[in-house]
């Protein structure tokens, strides 16, 4: 074929390339940096395709800034060190209205002309510092500050994060410096956090530990593409040096201008004139710490003007021209006095730490998960011990480390009890397991039984409205019930009579119950809580049985032809549905009038059979194990990878390489509303809408 002749002319193709660069930079530029979209993700993804079509036929026209490189680069064995151009300070910290007050009374006797003092106030993200060169408008460097001076090159991870340009283009760059650093903060959304979390308990991956931490260990990855895989941002705050004609005047004006170029600024950034406006700022703000959806831990107050800021110069690698105002710290050191291990619904034992009360982050807290015996061996935490605990945004606290200089004579090693604290059974730990196990089932221990009907109620289950923890503690406690079936033989009087109800709520729980009759079968397997049956299985188990009696009567290999379902997981459901008060629980659940209309009568369980779908970014409206257990309801097969069977993606925001690989080889993509409008128009409703 004479291929080469149909071909247009080399600049016709540089030109199409350059386009279609610009149209996707403008696009990502409107979703990370502006988070106003102006196309649906399929639209990008297919402008995106045509890129990737262009670069694959012209390989040799294929530039590092283009779009499709973001993820290009291979892992590395190591970081190379960056001495800084100019060294990355830290910051002087304040925390009382006297000591700002100071600081500006500081600040003015330096100054030649104190009157003329201005400020702007920003936020002080909890994040890691980012150090990036621009040379010509193009993303050259990217460093950490290590010590100030001297910092890592962590360019190639950076380049995966969608809110950093990687060119600078469009009519507000037309002043743009020759070569200049830009500085800023890389961090995890808290969303972005626990949605990434939720994913690693589904996958079995280990979770971040915080917002934090999950930034600074995603930036020190030796692989990119893992680093991609994080839901990264960054807010840039400040101008390092710049090389051309272009000079700033204040930080104000600096803060403004790398909007204006296209970066990614914090929105309650603010130009102030005196103590009292930086104060009102400091209230302002710390109001709204817990909606901001990023952790921060004050907010910084820079002199404004930047010849003022020469004029004060720095001591000791800290500028004399900026102060941090610092909220009540969200770690602090601690004693731990105990630990308790509770009992989870499989008989699971947690240990808890039990502290001294502590002031963090603006609450009290007594308590930290411990996680399992493997941590706090890790940790090396005896009983005693002065602890560092961090409670970020509205995470669990947790231990972060052991203060060994304060370790006490005395400290005493933390030991597994032998015996359930619940019901006095045996504790046993099998050899490769991290958790210890109650060895009594839930017949005996009654703190089993009561986490597993907290689980039975809880959202994702039978998602029983108004049946709190501490609602069913005192069910259970005063012998009402005992199984989830007794859930359905209440009476309104009986609840009535308990402890903080009255016939109006009592009433409305009853309705709840009511209601929670009619459910799926996929919730209703989840519901019973067998061990290593979560969602995804459950949701499995429902899409291949259809019929909850075809399950109970399944044998090991017919439970192992179950998508996702091993010897493991086949025993365990064998098991429980060969336990006779299972069973029974069961019968007396389907006898109480619990149901599953959606499965049985729908039909919709063969509208995408043989099809295979995979769910990649964030999925924002809907959970991702409740999109996939909707498509396995529907009949689809969710798979973990894009091949060429693959029949559908759906694509979130921050999709990697997964999508990159469906766009390579041409399988439908499509964004989260059209996903939920396909499930509407084949009318799953979703939570939300
Ligand atoms: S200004 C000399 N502005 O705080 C100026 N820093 O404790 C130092 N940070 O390393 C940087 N938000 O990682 C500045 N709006 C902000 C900031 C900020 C967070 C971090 C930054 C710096 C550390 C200093």
């Amino acid at each position: 074929m004479a291929k080469s002749s149909e071909q247009p002319p080399r600049d016709n193709v540089q030109q199409q390339l350059e386009n279609l660069r610009e149209t996707l930079n403008y696009h990502l530029h409107r979703y990370h940096v502006l988070d106003a979209p102006e196309v649906a993700d399929a639209q990008y993804d297919a402008l995106f395709d045509e890129l990737l079509a262009l670069e694959a036929e012209h390989p040799d026209l294929v530039t590092l800034d283009s779009p499709s490189q973001r993820v290009g680069a291979q892992p590395s064995d190591q970081f190379e060190k960056v001495v800084h151009e100019l060294a990355m300070l830290s910051l002087d910290k304040c925390t009382t209205e006297e000591e700002l007050a100071d600081w500006i009374e500081r600040c003015q006797g330096r100054l030649d002309d104190p009157d003329a003092l201005s400020f702007t106030c920003e936020p002080k993200i909890d994040g890691v510092a980012v150090a990036l060169v621009y040379e010509q408008g193009v993303l050259a460097l990217a460093a950490t500050r290590g010590d100030g001076q001297t910092g890592e090159n962590i360019t190639a991870n950076v380049r995966t994060i969608g809110a950093v340009p990687l060119r600078l283009t469009g009519p507000a760059t037309s002043n743009l410096p020759s070569r200049f650093e830009v500085r800023g903060e890389i961090y995890i959304p808290i969303a972005d956090f626990h949605a990434f979390n939720e994913q690693c308990a589904r996958s079995g991956d280990k979770p971040l530990i915080n917002p934090r931490n999950g930034a600074a260990g995603s930036l020190r990855q030796l692989d990119p593409k893992i680093t991609a895989s994080r839901p990264l941002t960054l807010f840039c705050y400040s101008l390092g040096w710049a090389e051309g004609e272009w000079q700033p005047s204040t930080q104000w004006q600096v803060v403004n201008q790398l909007r204006d170029w296209g970066f990614r600024t914090n929105p309650l950034v603010r130009q102030v004139h005196t103590l009292a406006d930086c104060m009102a700022y400091v209230d302002e703000v710390q109001q709204q710490r817990a909606d901001l959806g990023y952790d921060i831990d004050g907010v910084v107050i820079k002199v404004d003007s930047l010849a003022q800021q020469d004029e004060l110069g720095a001591v000791t690698r800290k500028p004399r021209w900026a102060m941090a105002f610092k909220y009540p710290a969200e770690e602090a050191v601690t004693v731990v006095e105990g630990v308790e291990f509770q009992v989870g619904r499989t008989g699971s034992i947690t240990p808890v730490a039990r502290l001294q009360p502590v002031f963090v982050g603006g609450v009290t807290v007594s308590n930290a998960t411990l996680h399992n015996m493997d941590e706090i061996s890790r940790l090396d935490l005896r009983i005693g011990d002065s602890v560092m605990i961090r409670r970020a945004g509205d995470v669990i606290p947790q231990v972060v480390s052991v203060i060994e200089s304060k370790r006490p004579k005395k400290a005493a090693a933390i030991k597994l009890p032998r015996q359930c604290p619940s019901c006095g059974s045996d504790i046993v730990r099998i050899d490769d397991e991290a958790v210890a196990r109650c060895s009594a089932s839930h017949n005996v221990c009654p703190a089993q039984r009561k986490e597993g009907l907290k689980h039975f109620a809880s959202r994702l289950a039978m998602d029983i409205d108004g049946l709190g923890d501490k609602l069913l503690e005192q069910m259970v406690d005063n012998g009402m019930i005992r199984t989830a079936a007794d859930l359905y033989a209440l009476e309104l009087e009986q609840v009535a009579g308990l402890e903080r109800m009255a016939q109006k709520s009592a009433q409305n729980l009853l309705d709840a119950l009511q209601r929670s009759k009619s459910t799926t079968l996929a919730r209703f397997i989840y519901a019973l809580g067998i061990r290593e049956v979560g969602e995804a299985t459950a949701a499995n188990l429902a899409a291949h049985f259809k019929d909850l009696d075809a399950l109970m009567q399944a044998d090991m290999p017919q439970l192992e032809a179950v998508d996702d379902v091993g010897p493991v997981v086949a025993a365990r459901i064998a098991d429980f549905f060969a336990q006779a008060d299972n069973t029974a629980v069961v019968q007396a659940l389907r006898g109480h009038g619990v149901h599953w209309p959606l499965a049985e009568r729908s039909g919709r369980e063969t509208l995408l059979s043989g099809q295979t779908w995979v769910l990649t970014g964030t999925l924002e409206i809907m959970p991702r194990n409740q999109a996939k257990a909707v498509l396995q309801e529907m009949g689809a097969k969710v798979a973990g990878s894009v091949s060429k069977k693959t029949t559908q993606v759906v694509a979130g925001p921050g999709a990697g390489s997964k999508l990159s690989k469906a766009t390579e080889l041409g399988v439908a993509v499509m964004d989260e509303a059209e996903f939920i409008a396909f499930l509407a128009a084949n009318g799953v409703q979703t939570d939300d809408g």
